[in-house]
């Protein structure tokens, strides 16, 4: 299976260019699942709800970020993940939708928000979800979920063969703690991140770039530089990922100690 990310910098307040970069630097390629950003339609620094409500549409597909994916789709036949600002009854979610040419397989919201986004969208409500795609199982997770393991862990559990990854990475530990989620769940994981800077005032943010493809045994397959558009395709085998072993005596899954575990 051909699985892959697209690394961009989405532009804030311009939709339609987005939408225009994303076909731009798709066109060429050829591939299954391709993961896109965080926030691919509007950008990232908001100073207020209202100001990103005009860039924010529903997770159904009807609006024109979803339904331009929904045409890349058409033409390629693949699953596209992005990650978009979504407006739902005036409620405003950090969400990500997986979109075949049949339209809307799958909706995630963020459920871990990070810092000022806690000011702009409410928290997720749909829970850590996996869905099919290819006989193969899917699960998404955005940008700061990375560092709660039980957003990943809760996925694999769900039997997540592949993690879907959308991120605007501020802070450098995500790249090295994935190779780490990976490994300790035995999933593939893509992180397509967005790179180049937002100002908003005294706020300047600058994103990480280095999105990333990890094997479920945490070899980094395919990585891109911090600056830079580019798009990175890898051939997987995602049965790969129902194997627990990580010893001929030890399943990552099986000797699980929930008896002992602290939940709460
Ligand atoms: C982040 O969650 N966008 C840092």
């Amino acid at each position: 299976m051909i699985i892959g990310f697209l690394q961009f910098c989405p532009l804030r307040n311009n939709v339609q260019e987005n939408i225009t970069q994303i076909h731009t630097l798709l066109r060429q390629h050829s591939f299954e699942i391709i993961v896109l950003p965080e926030l691919s339609n509007s950008g990232y620094l908001y100073d207020q709800p209202e100001d990103v409500k005009s860039y924010s549409e529903p997770g159904d597909g009807s609006g024109p970020f979803l339904s331009a994916l929904i045409d890349i789709c058409v033409q390629k036949d693949c699953l596209i993940i992005s990650g978009f600002s979504e407006i739902k009854q005036n409620n405003l979610y950090n969400s990500a939708a997986a979109v075949t040419k049949d339209g809307i397989l799958a909706l995630y919201r963020k459920t871990h928000l990070f810092d000022r986004e806690k000011t702009l969208f409410s928290p997720g409500d749909t829970g850590f979800i996996t869905f099919e795609y290819k006989m193969t199982k899917i699960g998404i997770m955005i940008c700061f979920d990375w560092i709660f393991p039980e957003s990943a862990r809760s996925l694999a559990l769900g039997g997540a063969q592949i993690i879907a990854h959308p991120a605007n990475l501020v802070m450098h530990y995500c790249q090295n703690a994935m190779i780490t989620r990976s490994l300790e769940n035995s999933v593939f994981t893509i992180t397509a991140n967005r790179y180049g800077k937002e100002t908003l005032g005294e706020s300047v943010l600058s994103f990480t770039g280095q999105s990333q493809i990890v094997g479920h045994r945490g070899k980094i397959l395919a990585s891109a530089r911090k600056r830079g558009n580019a798009i990175k395709l890898v051939d997987i085998d995602p049965k790969d990922a129902l194997n627990k072993k990580i010893s001929s005596n030890n399943d990552l899954f099986a000797d699980r100690r929930s008896d002992i575990y602290l939940l709460k």
